[in-house]
């Protein structure tokens, strides 16, 4: 067995050289979005329950069933975080980064830091970056081997997973000085350290000290398709939706986020543009069936009318205007093609907030 196991590892072993994300057939993609499916949807196998996801890349012609489970080291974000859990790959450089990280902090508050999940893993000719909503993931390095936590099972989970050049890091660094993320575990050592100050200053907890505190960044991906990054920190004091990215974006947003937390917010039609919470998720033309919000703790939100789409960390709640935490959005016809249509239902603005809605206005 611990043969078969080596065996696995050895097919599986990429030179870190060649750091990307990889697809769900194995193959490097630029970037990739998986969207795990909450554990009441659909039938299957009782064991596979809310292991089971959707699949999207550039050239997946739209969501697609997952190859597998998403406990799967063969899948595309076992397959991405490989790098982690081979024991001597020396020329890697990594942050992890959770406000739920697997082990409690002892040392360091997670209530002070940003509200953000993601993992940062750089390679000699590049590197990746996800953003995820996945509490107490991934798993730490020393771990034997990728793996999906139990705790996340039950509920919907997105991951964004973009690839990139090292040159877009210092970018990405910065913006994080944003977010303010607990970093659980990180590796940069000798020329990844003296390459990427500003991801050494986020290890050692610095965070930005002065206004403006959101910060807004173009990034390119290694095939060359643009992500905006959007960033705030607690000081910010709004919501990060209505407060800023409705108006960025200049555009109507339907936001799927976790609905359970206290202070929620409900949907605003008080700016120029609408910000509608989703209450309802499809997949289109698949057999399956239409999920709760209350069943998804995955963060993302459409432009109804296109063309942006975004994955992100944060909730619509009062208690995260306050937070630290952010976005990544693009304008990829593929990416909002397979957002747009997973909105079944939306909560409407009440009437109060509707005050100056561009459609009472006039505007
Ligand atoms: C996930 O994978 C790990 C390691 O491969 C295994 O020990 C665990 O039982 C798996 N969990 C599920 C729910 O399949
Ligand atoms: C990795 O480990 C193997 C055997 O344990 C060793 O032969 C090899 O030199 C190591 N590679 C690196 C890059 O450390
Ligand atoms: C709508 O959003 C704006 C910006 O976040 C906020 O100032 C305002 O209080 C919100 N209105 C309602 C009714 O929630
Ligand atoms: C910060 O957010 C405000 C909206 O609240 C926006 O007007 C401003 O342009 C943003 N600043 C940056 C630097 O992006």
């Amino acid at each position: 067995m611990a043969a078969l196991s080596q065996l696995l590892l050895a097919l599986l072993w990429v030179p870190v050289g060649s750091l990307t994300c990889y697809g769900d057939s194995g193959q490097p993609v630029d970037w990739f979005v998986v969207y795990k499916l909450p554990a009441q949807s659909g039938s299957g196998v009782a064991a596979q329950r809310g292991l089971r996801y959707k699949y999207l890349d550039d050239h997946s012609g739209g969501w697609r069933d997952g190859v597998g489970s998403i406990n799967s080291s063969e899948g595309a974000v076992g397959r991405s975080l490989l790098p982690l859990y081979q024991k001597n790959a020396s020329q890697l450089a990594f942050l992890l980064y959770n406000d739920q990280p697997p082990k409690p902090s002892k040392v360091l508050d997670s209530s002070r830091r940003g509200h953000t999940k993601g993992v940062l893993l750089l390679g000699q000719n590049g590197g990746l970056w996800i953003v995820h909503s996945v509490p107490r993931f991934p798993p730490p390095s020393s771990s034997a081997a990728y793996s999906w936590p139990p705790n996340a099972q039950l509920y919907g989970q997105t991951l964004l997973c973009v690839s990139f050049p090292l040159a877009q890091f210092p970018k990405i660094g910065r913006q994080l000085t944003y977010t303010y993320p607990l970093v659980y575990e990180h590796k940069l050592e000798g020329d990844f350290s003296e390459k990427f100050p500003e991801l050494e200053e986020l290890i050692k907890g610095y965070h930005v000290r002065h206004e403006p505190w959101n910060s807004s960044v173009t990034l390119t991906s290694k095939a060359g398709a643009i992500f905006q990054s959007f960033a705030k920190f607690g000081n910010f004091g709004d919501d990060l939706y209505s407060g800023w990215l409705a108006g960025a974006l200049g555009s109507n947003l339907q936001v799927q986020f976790w609905p359970n937390s206290r202070g929620t917010l409900p949907s605003n039609c008080s700016g120029v543009y609408q910000v509608l919470d989703v209450t309802q998720i499809a997949f289109p033309g698949s057999a399956e069936p239409t999920f709760s919000a209350t069943e998804d703790h995955s963060k993302w939100c459409v432009a109804p009318e296109g063309p942006w789409a975004c994955v992100g960390d944060m909730n619509r709640n009062l208690a995260e205007e306050h937070r630290g935490g952010g976005i990544v959005c693009a304008q990829l016809p593929t990416l909002w093609k397979a957002f747009q249509p997973l909105v079944k239902a939306w909560e409407p603005c009440r009437e109060e907030s509707r005050a100056f809605s561009p459609a009472s206005s006039g505007e």
